[in-house]
């Protein structure tokens, strides 16, 4: 074989390679299989996903309820999201305030690891197990005798349009549709809530008020409120307020339940607390933009 010839070949076999590696690589964020798309959805009947809102990186263990196997140490960075494919319910185990707490977690569940009230490590359900958006807070609805005290205190009328950021089942805005005649636009990356918050406005006959979008309410546009209401953790606020600050205009009401904006101290304008039907006291805190 000649010199000539056995370059040619070299650089044939090159060639063959560099094509072959393109075809089987593809980066994560051009891989369009389902089960890529799949990571997107909310957490799978057969999985729990744990995501870490702390801003420290979280060691606990896993294993599997009632059984002798060692569970297995795992680290979770800061905003990471794992998936574990599983049908059984498993044993989390952590430190807290120097002593191991576990608890046991449920197939087809979200988890969030966050800070308690006192600031030490903890772990709640959460509201989704999508690694593309922000786990603002787990579902829980305002209790009727707060939502109207809410509304009170920000002086809705007719001429509010009001933006609930995770919306829930809509009680918010369509109490604000039906006393009032608010507009309103409710926002929740939960299908299901979203589902709810429209057969509740239809029930109250206030569709034509208010508008229910499945978004992440991080990036919806809430430029057009008069009036904000939050039910989300102290951490989601925060995470919020830059973008409060940006897009609402000044005058803007923003009306919170239970939990501060953190750095607003200097905005808040009214508050209140409300006994709700079980005796359960809530506050609700009132601030201009
Ligand atoms: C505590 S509930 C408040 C429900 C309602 N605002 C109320 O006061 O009755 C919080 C809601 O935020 C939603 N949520 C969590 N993260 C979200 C996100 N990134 N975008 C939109 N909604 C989100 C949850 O699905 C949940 O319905």
């Amino acid at each position: 074989m000649n010199r000539k010839f056995k370059l040619i070949l070299i650089a044939a076999f090159v060639l063959i390679g560099v094509v072959a590696f393109l075809l089987v690589i593809r980066t994560p964020g051009e891989d369009a299989s389902p089960q890529a798309e799949q990571k997107f959805l909310r957490v799978g009947p057969k999985e729990i996903t744990i995501r870490n809102v702390t801003k420290d990186p979280v060691t606990y263990t896993l294993a599997p309820v009632g059984s002798n196997i060692k569970p297995i140490e795992k680290h979770l960075a800061v905003g990471a999201v794992e998936r574990v494919p599983t049908t059984q319910t498993l044993v989390v185990a952590y430190q807290k305030n120097g002593r191991e707490v576990s608890y046991s977690l449920y197939p087809g569940k979200p988890y969030s690891f966050r800070y308690d009230s006192s600031d030490q490590l903890d772990i709640w359900i959460g509201a989704h197990g999508r690694e593309d958006a922000e786990d603002l807070a787990p579902f829980v609805p305002t209790p009727p005798e707060v939502v109207n005290k809410m509304l009170e205190l920000a002086k809705a009328d007719k001429d509010s349009v009001i933006y609930d950021i995770g919306c829930g089942d809509g009680r918010i805005l369509v109490t604000a549709a039906k006393k009032y005649g608010s507009r309103g636009v409710g926002i929740d990356i939960d299908p299901v809530r979203i589902k709810e918050s429209k057969a509740n406005a239809r029930e109250s006959g206030v569709e034509k008020l208010v508008k229910f979008r499945e978004e992440d309410a991080t990036k919806t546009d809430i430029s057009l409120a008069t009036i904000v209401t939050l039910y989300l953790l102290s951490e989601s606020n925060e995470l919020l307020r830059p973008k409060l600050e940006r897009e609402l205009k000044p005058g803007t009401l923003i009306v919170t339940h239970n939990y501060i904006v953190p750095g607003w101290e200097d905005k808040e304008i009214d508050s209140a607390t409300v006994m709700d039907k079980e005796g359960k006291s809530h506050s609700i805190f009132l601030y201009k933009r």
